[in-house]
């Protein structure tokens, strides 16, 4: 185990020194430097799981009184009934380094802060409402949501300021997006007049103006009206009782001139610039916009500098995952959510099978694919030349080195390659704190609707 924890040392290290000469960005020296020794301090303990080692003995001294405290503030459900001890932890099972966590919600916090925009972190990435609060406590303005399903149950906990970035379509559920308009502020994405239409005609029926905003298509070829379509749907929508258009949104990743990039600072101006323009043209007719909303992960920090950005909506920041490792945003050890395996075969001295496959992992991003040529399906830390190279259902299959040592009964920490689609295939997940271990309820996971 010790020669496991040295070479994650040594590979957190090499990766983030690379990471900083690919980008050497604001977001990762902001964010980056803090975290870092305690993160693989954190890491050390974690590697000696199995062992029972110092993480445990932390874990289990706290009360189950204090667990109960801890569950009716934060309003989170804990599943386990009290902190555990890491000897509790079934695997396959995401576990997530609180304090990791928390330095990343700070650092886009002050990040944001700094640019003078908003921050509307989206909340697909962790789905738990114990950490949607966390994001507003550190001024976060509200949140986002993708579905109505997901923010009903933010609202549920409480949260009073919600944007569904995505276009709700269909009569019934405009009718819900005017009842949960009545429970909390809800803003609502529109990017057709029929969409537009249903919406109105909801909130009419329901006796409420709804907040609005335009989705522009800049580049992603999903949602959105192209920029040149985008005044005459804004006049049509001004006309239609019971709704208020206060601005435009988009979404695009790592896009520079329609290409995907590794060039973040290049792309986040071009989105931001694409997007003031575009708010600057519809105000000139007449078009009151006030919010401009745009940025992911990787985009954020860099849009948020245009001036005529209003808003920021990054989502994975708050737990990073391999993705964005490898494109720079952050480090190795910046990475806050691990799944955790037990290793169950090793059929072969270059191969070993673990209890989690596509059941445990997403597989939206694939491995070998422009821009990032990820290797494999996460990263093994303390394997640092592991190549986790396909699943089953409920098997993951692992290239290793023969000179390796990994039997059966090993518990390995994999970072995924995309840590949003991975919590959403968890019903619960451990959230590892200062004030110990706990189980905690993915409260908005498989909210489809
Ligand atoms: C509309 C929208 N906004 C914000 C985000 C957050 O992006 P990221 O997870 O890269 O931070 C997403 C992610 O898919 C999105 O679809």
């Amino acid at each position: 185990m010790a020669q496991k924890n040295k070479r994650a040392e040594l590979q957190a290290d090499s990766e983030a020194k690379a990471a900083g000469t690919a980008q050497g960005g604001g977001f990762q020296e902001e964010a980056a430097v803090e975290t870092v020794g305690k993160a693989s301090a954190s890491e050390a303990r974690a590697a000696g799981a199995e062992q029972g080692g110092e993480f445990q003995e932390a874990a289990s001294v706290e009360t189950a009184e204090k667990a109960s405290a801890s569950r009716s503030a934060s309003g989170v459900q804990a599943a386990g009934g009290g902190f555990l001890t890491v000897r509790a932890i079934d695997t396959p099972c995401i576990v997530i380094r609180s304090d990791t966590v928390d330095a990343n919600i700070a650092a886009m916090a002050a990040a944001a802060a700094r640019r003078g925009v908003q921050l509307r972190p989206h909340v697909k990435t962790h789905k738990l409402p114990e950490l949607a609060h966390r994001q507003l406590a550190a001024g976060a303005c509200g949140i986002t949501a993708a579905k109505l399903s997901e923010a009903e149950v933010m609202a549920d906990h409480g949260i009073r300021d919600i944007f569904i970035a995505y276009p709700v379509i269909g009569a019934a559920k405009a009718e819900r997006a005017a009842r949960l308009a009545r429970r909390c502020r809800l803003v609502v994405g529109v990017d057709s007049a029929v969409g537009a239409q249903q919406l109105s005609a909801a909130a009419e029926a329901a006796d409420i103006t709804l907040e609005v905003r335009l989705e522009i298509e800049s580049g992603l070829q999903r949602t959105g009206v192209l920029p040149e379509r985008a005044l005459p749907l804004a006049e049509q929508i001004m006309r239609m009782p019971g709704l208020r258009l206060t601005g435009i949104f988009t979404y695009r990743g790592a896009l520079l001139g329609g290409a995907p990039t590794l060039e973040l600072r290049a792309a986040g101006l071009e989105e931001g610039r694409l997007m003031a323009g575009v708010a600057e043209a519809l105000r000139r007719e007449g078009v009151p916009i006030q919010d401009v909303s745009v940025g992911s992960t990787p985009t954020a920090i860099y849009a948020a500098e245009v001036p005529g950005v209003t808003e920021i909506r990054p989502g994975t920041y708050v737990f990073q995952d391999r993705m964005q490792a490898a494109f720079g945003v952050c480090r190795q050890e910046e990475c806050a959510a691990e799944v955790w395996a037990t290793v169950i075969s090793r059929p072969a001295p270059d191969r070993i099978v673990i209890d989690g496959g596509s059941k445990t992992f997403a597989t939206d991003v694939q491995p070998n694919k422009a821009p990032l040529h990820l290797e494999g399906f996460g990263r093994i830390i303390g394997l640092p030349h592991a190549v986790f190279e396909r699943m089953n259902e409920e098997h993951g299959v692992i290239l290793i080195a023969p000179e390796d040592t990994c039997e059966p009964g090993d518990v390995l920490r994999i970072v995924p390659n995309h840590i949003c689609s991975t919590m959403n295939l968890h019903n619960s997940v451990y959230i590892n704190g200062r004030e110990g271990l706990r189980q905690v309820e993915v409260a908005a996971r498989g909210c489809i609707q």
